[in-house]
């Protein structure tokens, strides 16, 4: 028919079906191959990976890092350089010879080098798209590369240290979720789990208490404070206040100092959409990733003009929090001290804890947000929330189904997404409305089969990475169970869907090694080639039996070379 017809000329492809096995599928027509992968050389003193020992101390910030995640493409004088950020370990992968274990200072220090973020030069030869070994571009930033703290909180008392006690320069960026790219062409890192690095060293340390709120307990994940001290909260109280925020970095000059903006708050930062309203301010849109939590928003005080100042632009503006309405109105609720009874300083610092105070909707686990370049609206990805309606939030907030999170024990989640009062994102109102709701028709008969435009042919759960493409398709990513049983049953491993905002129709474009995650989404400057992210794949990929799993970045393109976005 001509709505079919209508349909594969808006996607450009021809949908697959899942797939349960250890490599990428994309459809007929469209190639794939890997760019970068863990442990790669970015310059040539690093040693080459080893399959017995992976990658040494001295190698390890000198080599594409592990588990990659959010990344944006720039063009640096006419080059073409890719950020991305490489979020988390997978220690028993990344430490061979104790097993997982951190066993010393240099074990530690080798698990910090993997994580940050890589800047690279990569560019298009015979072979396809590959790492430019020894650009003057590549650039390693880790959890021990300096960068300065500005906006509201810069200085604090509650950020200085021992080492640093004008609280204004924090060493290194972690766990470094998704990304976003500002109009004047520089990097947005988002510092999402933070609290999993820090420990205590002393049984009889008390935490403060602030602590709770964002899950910083007495034993961190990696074994981090049994070797580094600035990762021992009974000896560095104030460390875990210096992350949960957003890093803007310059990927044109490898000297610069990153900047971690404390006026778009701090909480487990997902993503950052950042959009320019009609009258010119910058928008940043936010998502909190954690059961319960919130949506945001900031708004500059000052207007982005092209190649005007953009220095204040992050750091002088107001952070607001989504409050959605069951009548599908919503508000961007002010975090003033007026509203919430707290400093500026602290607004920023605890963020948390402000939006509780006013009344801010507690969220299914915001994860990307997106927002459309041919249409005013912004999407969320709310990716699950098995917590939902059996117990509150960490700060205590109530968590009863409500408007855009209409499901108790909700293991599929949904994407909300939000029409700004007059066409303008900088507008303090909104209505809103479900875009998807993910679920199992072939399973259930009531809300847990999903909205109308689930079937039997695009079945997936727990929507995460997401990206609008230029023409304002929606290219959704997924971070779910791929057991592909029961509930699950139909959705095989975890996938790249890509959705048109008009009709709701969403198609699968391809799926991912078993045990991965697909997440990171960019284009190369002509927009043939799609690059995309596959991290902790569980299988042998990219380089099959017998090697090590290696989180990669692939690049995506159509066989008779056309453009994918
Ligand atoms: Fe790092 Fe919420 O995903
Ligand atoms: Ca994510
Ligand atoms: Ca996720
Ligand atoms: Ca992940």
């Amino acid at each position: 028919t001509s709505a079919e017809a209508q349909a594969a000329s808006r996607f450009g492809f021809t949908p697959i079906p899942i797939a349960t096995d250890g490599t990428v599928h994309v459809p007929e027509g469209y190639t794939w191959h890997t760019v970068a992968k863990w442990g790669e050389p970015l310059f040539s003193d690093a040693e080459p990976f080893s399959q017995d020992t992976a990658v040494g101390v001295a190698s390890s910030d000198r080599v594409f890092g592990e588990n990659t995640d959010g990344m944006e493409a720039f063009v640096v004088d006419g080059r073409q350089v890719i950020a991305v950020n490489h979020e988390y370990v997978n220690t028993r992968i990344n430490l061979p010879l104790t097993e997982g274990e951190t066993t010393s200072a240099d074990d530690v220090l080798t698990l910090q080098n993997m994580q940050g973020v890589t800047v690279m030069e990569v560019a298009e030869g015979d072979d396809g798209w590959a790492i430019v070994v020894d650009s003057d571009l590549n650039r390693r930033i880790t959890h021990n590369t300096p960068m300065t703290i500005a906006g509201p909180a810069a200085g604090h008392p509650l950020l200085q240290t021992e080492a640093d006690p004008v609280g204004t320069t924090a060493l290194g960026t972690m766990n470094n979720c998704g990304a976003g790219k500002t109009p004047w062409g520089t990097y947005l890192t988002c510092e999402e789990n933070f609290n999993g690095y820090f420990g205590s060293t002393d049984e009889a340390f008390e935490l403060p208490e602030d602590y709770a709120r964002y899950g910083i307990g007495a034993e961190g994940r990696y074994g981090y404070e049994k070797f580094d001290p600035r990762y021992d909260v009974s000896k560095n109280p104030n460390e875990p206040r210096r992350f949960g925020y957003i890093v803007e970095i310059d990927p044109s000059d490898p000297t610069s100092t990153p900047i971690k903006h404390t006026a778009l708050g701090r909480f487990k930062h997902e993503n950052a959409a950042a959009v320019i309203a009609p009258d010119g301010r910058v928008v940043v849109y936010m998502g909190d990733d954690e059961r319960g939590e919130f949506m945001y928003k900031y708004v500059s005080n000052g207007v982005y003009t092209p190649g005007g100042p953009t220095s204040a632009l992050l750091d002088d503006g107001q952070l607001y929090v989504a409050k959605f309405n069951t009548d599908l109105t919503g508000q961007w609720v002010a975090l003033t001290p007026e509203a919430t009874g707290m400093e500026e300083a602290e607004i920023a610092i605890f963020s948390r804890v402000a939006a509780s105070k006013v009344g801010a909707t507690t969220m299914d686990r915001p994860e990307w947000v997106a927002v459309n370049p041919v249409s005013v609206e912004g999407y969320c990805c709310l990716t699950n929330n098995r917590n939902r309606g059996v117990k509150p939030n960490a700060g205590g907030d109530d968590t009863a189904v409500n408007g855009p999170n209409p499901r108790a024990e909700n293991n599929y989640g949904q994407i909300v997404r939000w029409f700004p009062s007059n066409d303008d994102h900088g507008a303090d109102t909104f209505t809103w409305d479900l875009y998807v709701m993910a679920g199992n028709p072939t399973v259930h008969d009531d809300a847990y089969a999903g909205s109308a435009n689930i079937n039997e042919g695009n079945l997936f759960n727990s929507p995460d990475g997401m990206m609008f493409d230029s023409t304002g398709l929606l290219w959704i990513q997924t971070d779910g169970d791929d057991s592909n049983e029961e509930g699950f049953v139909g959705m095989g491993n975890n996938q790249m869907l890509a959705g048109d905002p008009a009709t709701g129709q969403i198609e699968r474009f391809l799926t991912g090694p078993n045990g991965s995650e697909v997440t990171g989404l960019t284009w190369s400057a002509d927009k043939r080639t799609m690059f995309v992210g596959i991290q902790h794949p569980a299988a042998p990929f990219p380089d099959g039996e017998g090697q090590l799993p290696r989180s990669s970045i692939i690049a995506v393109k159509r066989a008779d070379n056309a453009m994918v976005g």
